[in-house]
């Protein structure tokens, strides 16, 4: 990498930040772009969030990322907001506008829908419903995808039944076919499916693990788990043994990513074995 007196900057907000994957994913595309430009760590306090966003034009960056516990706060410091990003609640890509103004972007939705078209290209979203598990900030991203996909019939199973109440409340328009189920129903619930998502932190290095019994899922469904680490998540290695088509939960980090990349640095991005094989390697090393 060369620093030049025109090297385009953007980077991730978050507190801590050292986990993020992001300076990776996004260096790994400037390097193969040839870009003049640099994507870095930026370690900011809660209490300082507006600060720091505010100073972005002033400094010269295009815009930044934005993850733990910046996504829903930042919501009220950008000028403009995108109406998806208003119906997740959270913004994970802020981009500066020639303007200056900050305009903020949720991409997560983007990145599980391209990462599902690419690893399972003949899943159907009209046949048979989807399954959710979890209704955290990643279900709303989740959520919100399954409805512009048009899926027919989405139900969220969570621990905490009113979380997945308000979920389903907020996002379900304009097709309304969301409804909330307690964690015990969710074997009983996979019956007809035609896809499974966790977005649960079960299954995760350090979580407990996600129990749950694959047998009343049809066999031709898909099933998708966002959590990484590891990638072969104990729900992915079951649902293979059943004959299904299965997701792991890297490529929508890597999808999410390109949006922001080709805003601030004017080339789209490609997500790429290559690209893979080198995110994977951070994640193996720590
Ligand atoms: P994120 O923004 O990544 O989605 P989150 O908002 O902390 O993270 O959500 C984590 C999800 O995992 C939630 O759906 C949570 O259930 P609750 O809403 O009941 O907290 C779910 N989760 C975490 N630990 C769990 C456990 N032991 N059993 C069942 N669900 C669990």
């Amino acid at each position: 990498m060369r620093i030049t007196g025109r090297t385009r900057l953007a980077g991730i907000m978050g507190w801590p930040v050292s986990h993020s994957r992001s300076p990776a994913l996004h260096n790994f595309w400037l390097g193969e772009y040839g870009i003049d430009g640099v994507y870095v760590p930026l370690p900011v306090r809660p209490e300082q969030l507006r600060q720091a966003l505010r100073a972005l034009p002033a400094l010269g960056f295009r815009g930044c990322n934005l993850t733990i516990p910046h996504k829903e706060a930042a919501l009220s410091i950008v000028d403009r907001v995108d109406p998806l990003a208003r119906r997740i609640g959270a913004v994970n890509t802020v981009i500066v506008a020639p303007d200056g103004a900050l305009e903020g972007r949720n991409t997560d939705a983007f990145g599980f829908r391209e990462n599902l078209n690419d690893c399972a290209p003949d899943w159907d979203p009209a046949a048979g419903g989807a399954v959710v598990f979890g209704a955290g900030g990643a279900a709303r991203a989740v959520v919100a995808a399954l409805i512009e996909a048009r899926v027919p019939e989405i139900r969220l199973v969570n621990r905490t039944i009113g979380r997945a109440e308000i979920l389903a409340r907020d996002l379900a328009v304009p097709h309304g076919r969301v409804s909330a189920h307690p964690w015990a129903a969710r074997d009983a619930l996979l019956d007809g499916a035609g896809l499974l998502v966790n977005t649960t932190s079960l299954g995760m290095t350090g979580a407990p693990e996600l129990e749950i019994d694959l047998s009343q899922l049809p066999t031709d469904a898909v099933v998708v788990d966002i959590v990484y680490v590891p990638l072969n998540t104990p729900l992915l290695v079951a649902a293979r043994q059943r004959g299904h088509r299965t997701v792991d939960g890297l490529g929508m980090l890597l999808h999410q990513g390109r949006p922001g990349f080709e805003a601030w640095f004017g080339t789209p991005a490609r997500v790429t074995r290559e690209l893979r094989a080198a995110v994977l390697t951070t994640l193996v090393a720590r």
